[in-house]
């Protein structure tokens, strides 16, 4: 847990996401145990997209397509690749981008990202990664050589619940802390980034890449 319990209460209520709709999609996909972004870090995805207004985003995770339709809602004109190796997760996901009208604006992908990254020779100006954590490393490799000047690396789940930080009290112990730590060290201080790890959600790390 990274936040006071009570404190998390108070800003999940004051974060409700959107009183038209992706609200009750989000408590449905939490309900159900999808493997959904936090509350927060979905609003702090669509507030850096409408800040950005980027011509192409990566997301490598797609799961049932929450982040990906937070982002897309306020993308006036760009267009966003997501990935995932669940095919069988491929026709909610597409449901959900119809339900909220973004279907034209995201292209599904499938296929495992250790082997479909490299078949995508292109440049982001936002590269989201939240798949399998023993991947990280090499989808941050990937990330380093596709963003654009000024764009904008995001990771989702840097302290794995707290065992990052606090792995002792973690019995068995989680498998993927020391991926994710040694992880945490380099992000921190990217070569040619200026980057941090924000206490949203489950622990977000952002990169903006300098000229
Ligand atoms: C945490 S979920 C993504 C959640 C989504 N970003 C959201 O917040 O709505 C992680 C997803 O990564 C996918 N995944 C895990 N390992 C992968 C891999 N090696 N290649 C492609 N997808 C992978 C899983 O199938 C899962 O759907």
């Amino acid at each position: 847990m990274i936040l006071n319990e009570k404190l998390k209460v108070y800003l999940d209520y004051l974060l409700k996401l959107d009183p038209d709709g992706t609200e009750e999609l989000y408590s449905y996909l939490v309900e159900n145990k999808f493997p959904v972004v936090g509350r927060d870090t979905a609003k702090f995805l669509s507030q850096i997209v409408m800040i950005k207004q980027p011509d192409k985003i990566l997301e490598i995770g797609t799961n049932v397509g929450f982040s990906a339709l937070t982002m897309a809602r306020v993308l006036r004109k760009g267009m966003i690749y997501t990935l995932d190796y669940r095919e069988d997760l491929q026709n909610q996901a597409l449901e959900n981008f119809k339900k909220f009208n973004v279907e034209d604006k995201i292209k599904l992908i499938n296929g495992r990202a250790e082997k479909m990254l490299f078949r995508i020779d292109e440049k982001f100006d936002i590269i989201f990664i939240d798949a399998d954590k023993r991947g990280y490393p090499l989808y941050l490799d990937y990330a380093i050589e596709h963003i654009n000047s000024d764009g904008i690396i995001l990771v989702d789940n840097l302290f794995w619940k707290g065992s990052v930080y606090s792995p002792e009290s973690f019995d068995p112990p989680k498998a993927a802390v020391p991926t994710l730590q040694e992880f945490n060290k380099r992000f921190s201080k990217l070569n040619g980034f200026k980057s941090q790890l924000l206490a949203l959600g489950d622990g977000l790390g952002i990169a903006v890449k300098m000229d």
